[in-house]
Parts: C-alpha cells; structure tokens; sequence
C-alpha cells in the first residue's frame, strides 16, 4: 500500500513536466489563460471589454500577434506562452471555438 502511493506521488510531479514540455494544446491554454477574460465559449465579456473572437477580423497569424505583444488591456503572452502555445491557441480560436 504505501509503495503504490509512493509510486503515484513520483509519477504525478513527473507528468506535469513532461506535458508542458510537448507544448499545451490550445484549447487547454485557451481554458486555463485566456476565458476567465474571454469568457468560456470565446463570446467575450462586457465586464472586461473582451470582443466576440467568432466575429473578429483578425486572422490567426494576426491575433497571434496580438496574443505575444499584448493590446491596449490585453496582457502580453510573450514570456508565458512558447510561439508553439501562442499559435496553438490563435488556431484554436479561430477554428475550435463552439459555434453561435
Ligand atoms: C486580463 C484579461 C485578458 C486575458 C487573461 C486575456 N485577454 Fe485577450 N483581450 C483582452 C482584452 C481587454 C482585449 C481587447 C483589447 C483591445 O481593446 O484592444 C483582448 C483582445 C484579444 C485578441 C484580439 C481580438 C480581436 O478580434 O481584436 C485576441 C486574439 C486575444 N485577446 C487572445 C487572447 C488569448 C489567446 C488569451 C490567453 C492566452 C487572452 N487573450 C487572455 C483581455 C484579456
């Protein structure tokens, strides 16, 4: 019994690592970073002045941009994203998003 728990508490720290090594998937960077302004379903939030990504005029390479610089109150992504992260997630929101 207390070999197995031991091997679960090496096994869960390890995972974690070795996950954000191979890059987040853009819908999980999505849901951890960017909907608590952006709202779940990417609709935006009047209470943060977030627009609708469904009826955006940027394309992905543009709000890819915009994700790394950052924009007026849109915080820059530059140092907590890698560029794989940062175009996983444009390219999630551009074409992952559920539809209206
Ligand atoms: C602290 C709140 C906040 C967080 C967190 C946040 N954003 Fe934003 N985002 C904004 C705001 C506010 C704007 C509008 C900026 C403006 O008025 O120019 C914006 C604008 C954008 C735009 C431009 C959309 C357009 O059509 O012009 C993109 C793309 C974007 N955000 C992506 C993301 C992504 C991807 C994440 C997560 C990695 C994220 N944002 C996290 C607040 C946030």
């Amino acid at each position: 019994m207390k070999r197995r728990l031991l091997a679960l508490a090496l096994t869960v720290p390890l995972a974690a690592p070795l996950a954000a090594a191979a890059g987040e998937s853009g819908l999980v960077t999505f849901h951890t970073k960017c909907s608590r302004c952006h709202g779940e379903d990417g609709r935006g939030q009047a209470i943060f002045n977030t627009p609708d990504f469904l009826s955006s005029k940027l394309d992905a390479a543009a709000m890819a941009q915009v994700i790394s610089k950052g924009r007026a109150r849109m915080p820059s992504f530059a140092t907590r994203l890698t560029p794989d992260e940062i175009k996983a997630v444009a390219a999630y929101i551009k074409a992952g998003l559920p539809a209206k």
